[in-house]
């Protein structure tokens, strides 16, 4: 599991003072992939506090270490059918939007290439819209330092009518009776074949702080793209460069996990919406080549190192380990990341290409 390699990373860096040569980076952002490695960054954090208290020292983890290769996969999917999977022309709203063509029967999506399905989610009734289903299954975080498991429960899955609203309750958190895990929440795609895509969420972000809000392809932790957010402004990884940075704005984490273990991910931050209480629209184009991180339609990152070759999964999900190096926690009030709609333009590694 993706925790297990970064502490043990952590610790065998820390004894050989491996941080002290340059990591390797994407070509998108040297400095601050450098600089903003959650590795490099909770080394150096704790080789700063040690001699403080020991209390301090906490691992890096990531959203992906809520999607170990342990990940069952039952499903709560309630069996109602809101998504539709287009087969049919529609026409561009703007420019830049994707476009159908019949010639290939395939979706044009600019700057990314061609893609055969699209599917669209929305969430005005109750239960998980075909194609969806919610995670039920615990994530062994303390094995690698973190103060607490967390665990992914149906029951914080669940439409507002207008939202999908992916919870980690305030109360009750963490409980005996889950192994003192903290109450999570994640939704995963049926199709677990994706190989390639243009995948948009439209969401509201949580002020609660304490948790990580995720959305990304997954196969395992060394095939992974991440968006993720830690609500915590306090988290270290929120506040890497300086102690005084404390309290500054909260970033975007942008990440393609390491394909090879042992060597860096290639990731930096990008900044965060100002109002990340109104919806925004948090895109990866992952393509054979590159994946491209958008914004509200604006490119933010752009790598071509440590691209995933292998198809899998999308997930969404919020969580907590009470690790202060990434998602801190557990919230002392419920917080909420609600997803408005998701379309996804995507590959399988079935499709051919072509109207057949
Ligand atoms: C998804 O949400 C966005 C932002 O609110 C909206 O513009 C768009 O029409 C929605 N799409 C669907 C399919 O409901
Ligand atoms: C679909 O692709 C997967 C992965 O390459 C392969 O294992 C599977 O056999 C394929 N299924 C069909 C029906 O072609």
């Amino acid at each position: 599991m993706a925790k297990l390699t970064s502490l043990a990373l952590l610790v065998s860096a820390l004894a050989s003072g491996a941080f002290s040569s340059p990591a390797p980076h994407s070509e998108a952002n040297h400095d601050v992939i450098h600089k903003r490695d959650p590795q490099r960054a909770q080394a150096m954090t704790v080789t700063v506090t040690k001699t403080v208290t020991s209390a301090s020292v906490s691992t890096v983890t990531k959203c992906s270490t809520g999607t170990s290769s342990s990940r069952p996969q039952t499903s709560t999917t309630t069996g109602r059918t809101t998504s539709k999977t287009s087969s049919t022309p529609a026409a561009p709203t703007s420019t830049g939007e994707p476009t159908y063509d019949p010639g290939t029967c395939t979706w044009k999506v600019h700057g990314a290439g061609y893609f055969a399905n699209k599917k669209e989610f929305t969430f005005f009734e109750d239960g998980l819209p075909d194609g969806l289903y919610a995670s039920n299954y615990v994530v062994e975080d303390t094995y690698a330092g973190a103060p607490y498991n967390h665990v992914f429960e149906g029951q914080n899955v669940f439409s507002d009518g207008d939202f999908l609203n992916l919870k980690v309750p305030g109360v009750s958190n963490p409980r005996p009776n889950t192994g003192y895990a903290i109450s999570s929440a994640e939704i995963v795609t049926t199709e677990n074949n994706i190989l390639y895509a243009s995948v948009r969420t439209n969401a509201i972000f949580s002020t609660v702080p304490g948790t990580c809000h995720g959305i990304f392809f997954y196969l395992d932790d060394s095939q992974e793209c991440d968006i993720e957010y830690l609500t915590d402004p306090n988290s270290q990884s929120n506040n890497i460069d300086t102690q005084s940075s404390q309290g500054a704005p909260i970033p975007l984490w942008y990440s393609n996990q390491a394909i090879k273990s042992g060597t860096p991910a290639t990731q930096a931050t990008g900044p965060a919406p100002y109002d990340v209480t109104a919806v925004h629209e948090y895109r990866i184009d992952w393509t054979k080549d590159f994946t491209a991180f958008y914004l509200d339609g604006q490119l933010q990152k752009k790598y071509t190192t440590n691209i995933p070759n292998k198809p899998g999964s999308w997930i969404w999900n919020n969580w907590a380990n009470g690790d202060y190096g990434w998602s801190a926690g557990p919230p002392t009030q419920d917080n909420v990341f609600m997803i408005q709609n998701i379309t996804m333009y995507y590959n399988t590694a079935n499709d051919s290409n072509g109207c057949n």
